[in-house]
């Protein structure tokens, strides 16, 4: 047998021991997916495990979309969605949902929305169709920890602005600036905020637009908790801009309370024809997946135009008081400090390590806290915090209440003792 086939041989009988992976799939990495669904500390068993974790308001069953969302499921399933529809979406859901978001100021079109599988992939085909190796995109921190997943698997290059705890998470705008220049693709902002739980006001919305505007950078807007705030009024960025383009990414997960269906879209606000080789590409990206399920897409029209306005009030009020409740709880706790939300659905926790003996970061306080109580919120170094943890505020009342009794006590046992 020659050397070149001896050569092969070997090659063939390597791959019939092992499959390699690619380099795209083993580098992609979603952080708070690996942590939670392969969580590598055990809970003390004496203790009932409270999961503060995971922004998914279905898991105990005390968040239920109302029935009319239901129902306009049910209704649909009679009719006949079973085939392939245009991969960027149904022209009646679209259609709905540019109706949904039209104001005065940013009057939509069906041809202004595009459908997609959630949330997650309005902000893939966003990114994607924007962002290149050499355009680097500009994210938030702390931020969603998906956008940094996504650029990672893209090849997207990304910057950090920061946003400041004690000014309600507000941007540091002076550093935004600065960081923008000749190959910024997009600057992405998360309003109302997963993880801070923050609203910004139309003011700040405002100076932000302005500083997109002077350089002629687009925005990204996750903006999948929209008009989830528990005071005041809650305006899209597309809505309030005059000139900045804005791919504004939405869905039903959180404020229909049905992560599970995965419908989620992405509305294009461009006044001045800015992304019309944009659009040519989310369409293109679109049907990589050939879109998202007909079946809820067919409901969206319903789901839209049906939901009880006191459903959307009475979450906020339940959220708002859940926010509350933690805030009392933990207000008496000299280890942490509290930020109170404005919206969405969680709570940041400031941890000061310097007054716990043996807690050197977040990571460790929360390893700690589930191998002893029992109790796990998410790190948030996950979202380019240190040392704070992040709540979800979708919990039953007494379980909430039961996890801030049992952090109070943790930190109890390991202060600092001077
Ligand atoms: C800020 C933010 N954007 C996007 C998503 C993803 O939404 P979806 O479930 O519709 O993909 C989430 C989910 O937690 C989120 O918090």
């Amino acid at each position: 047998m020659s050397a070149a086939k001896r050569n092969r041989m070997r090659l063939i009988e390597d791959r019939l021991q092992q499959i390699a992976c690619s380099p795209c799939a083993d580098g992609t990495i979603n952080p708070i997916r690996k942590l939670v669904d392969q969580l590598p500390i055990r809970p003390n068993p004496d203790k009932s495990f409270l999961k503060l974790s995971i922004g998914d308001p279905s898991v105990f069953g005390n968040f239920e979309p109302p029935a009319e969302v239901k129902n306009a499921v049910r209704d649909v399933l009679s009719g006949s969605c079973q085939g392939y529809e245009p991969a960027h979406g149904m022209i009646v859901a679209r259609e709905a949902i540019a109706r949904y978001y039209t104001t005065p100021a940013s009057p939509l079109t069906f041809e202004d929305v595009y459908i997609t599988s959630g949330c997650s992939d309005a902000l893939r085909i966003a990114m994607d169709c924007i962002g290149t190796p050499t355009k680097h995109i500009i994210l938030p921190k702390p931020g969603f920890s998906l956008y940094q997943t996504i650029a990672g698997n893209r090849g997207i290059p990304t910057k950090f602005y920061n946003l400041i705890p004690e000014k309600n998470w507000e941007i540091d705008l002076v550093e935004l600036e600065s960081l923008i220049d000749e190959n910024t693709a997009a600057i992405l902002v998360t309003n109302p905020s997963n993880p801070c739980g923050s609203a910004f006001s139309v003011k700040h919305q405002l100076e932000i637009l302005s500083i997109a505007e002077k350089y002629g950078v687009p925005i990204i807007a996750d903006e999948i908790y929209q008009g989830m705030v528990f005071e005041g009024e809650s305006h899209s960025f597309g809505e309030l801009s005059k000139n900045v383009p804005v791919l504004s990414a939405g869905g039903l997960a959180k404020r229909w309370l049905v992560p599970g269906w995965r419908v989620g879209w992405l509305v294009v606000h461009d006044r001045h024809q800015r992304l019309s080789a944009v659009r040519g590409g989310l369409v293109k990206l679109c049907q990589v997946i050939i879109g998202a399920n007909t079946l809820i897409q067919a409901a969206i029209p319903r789901i839209l135009s049906d939901t009880p306005p006191e459903f959307y009030s009475s979450t906020l009020s339940r959220l708002k008081n859940a926010a509350d409740i933690v805030y009392a709880e933990l207000k008496g706790v000299p280890q942490l400090k509290a930020f109170m939300p404005q919206g969405a659905m969680y709570m940041m926790v400031q941890i000061k390590v310097d007054q716990l003996a043996d807690i050197e970061d977040d990571m460790k306080f929360v390893e700690t806290l589930i191998t002893e109580e029992s109790v796990f919120p998410l790190p948030a170094g996950i979202f380019g915090i240190p040392n704070f943890v992040r709540l979800v505020l979708t919990v039953p009342e007494d379980i909430l209440r039961e996890a801030c009794r049992r952090m109070a006590q943790f930190c109890d046992r390991h202060k600092r003792k001077h």
